[in-house]
């Protein structure tokens, strides 16, 4: 199978793209000609967020390509200046106006902010939307399990997905358990640790003997172990690469090596520093 077909099913009975393309730090100039190659490498799910500040960019290369029929675009509530379900209607109003979409196909709670003690309510938001038929699909991102505990207790409903930090120097196993047993994808950001992974000597190792490059080996250890994620490159090269994960071997013992990396590093923003 072509990697860009690989698709994982959700708990609302619909399905993802397994790889997307993440649009965190491309400047509004840079987004037409980003998205374009995307489409063109194959990949059929753009990962946005309000917070990114290109969704008016974003919008306008859709209308300009004609191809958003084609496509998955998902967005992100970011939280400030308040978490509130007005706070949530206001702003996914903001976000469909500016990517022009009737129905986002993907929305997540970007942070939860457990001081601010609103996640709950900004999920029912989310079920809001849903049942308005104006998001196909409602996730969240940097959720823990007790969180996630509290979003299904409290309204019944739980994720779709959570996008969260994840590589094999952060392999989140106890939380993808979680995500597991109830029937949640886990969706990494950063899948490649912002590049920081790609010199690990196991890694680069695992990439020499199957001809490929690191980061085709990291992209392909989040496939084996079922997991969705959204790698970002700016690079023509390197995007079609990302998206080209299928044509090598990748046993049990590369996934027993690349186990061996866990340490816990995070290489992005941590929960934590989101209270
Ligand atoms: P570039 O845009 O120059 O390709 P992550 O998605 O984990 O945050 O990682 C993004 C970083 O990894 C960017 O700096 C990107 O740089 C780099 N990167 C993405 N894909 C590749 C690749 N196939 N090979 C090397 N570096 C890559």
């Amino acid at each position: 199978m072509r990697t860009a077909d690989r698709s994982l099913p959700l708990n609302d009975g619909t399905s993802l793209p397994a790889i997307g393309f993440g649009l965190y730090k491309v400047e509004p100039a840079e987004v037409a000609g980003v998205v374009e190659g995307a489409l063109d490498a194959g990949y059929r799910l753009l990962d946005g967020a309000a917070y990114y500040g290109n969704e008016a960019a974003t919008g306008a290369a859709l209308a300009e390509s004609g191809r958003r029929g084609e496509l998955r675009i998902a967005s992100k509530f970011w939280g400030e200046p308040e978490q509130s379900f007005d706070q949530v209607m206001r702003d996914f109003d903001r976000s469909a106006s500016e990517l022009r979409v009737e129905v986002l196909d993907l929305y997540l709670i970007h942070w939860p902010r457990p001081s601010k003690g609103r996640f709950v309510e900004v999920w029912r938001a989310f079920i809001e939307l849903q049942a308005q038929g104006r998001v196909r699909t409602i996730g969240v991102a940097n959720f823990n399990a007790h969180e996630l505990t509290r979003l299904i207790d409290e309204t019944g409903v739980a994720p779709a997905l959570n996008q969260v930090e994840t590589h094999p120097w952060l392999p989140q196993d106890e939380l993808r358990a979680f995500h597991e047993a109830h029937g949640i994808v886990t969706q990494a950001w950063s899948p490649l640790g912002r590049g920081a992974l790609l010199g690990d000597p196991v890694i680069v190792g695992l990439a020499r003997e199957r001809g490929v490059s690191p980061a085709q080996v990291v992209l392909r250890w989040h496939l084996e172990r079922g997991g969705a994620a959204v790698p970002k490159s700016r690079n023509p090269e390197r995007l079609r690469e990302n998206i080209d994960l299928d044509g090598f071997e990748f046993g049990a013992d590369a996934l027993e090596r690349l186990a061996t990396l866990s340490r816990g590093v995070r290489t992005g923003t941590s929960p934590a520093d989101r209270a």
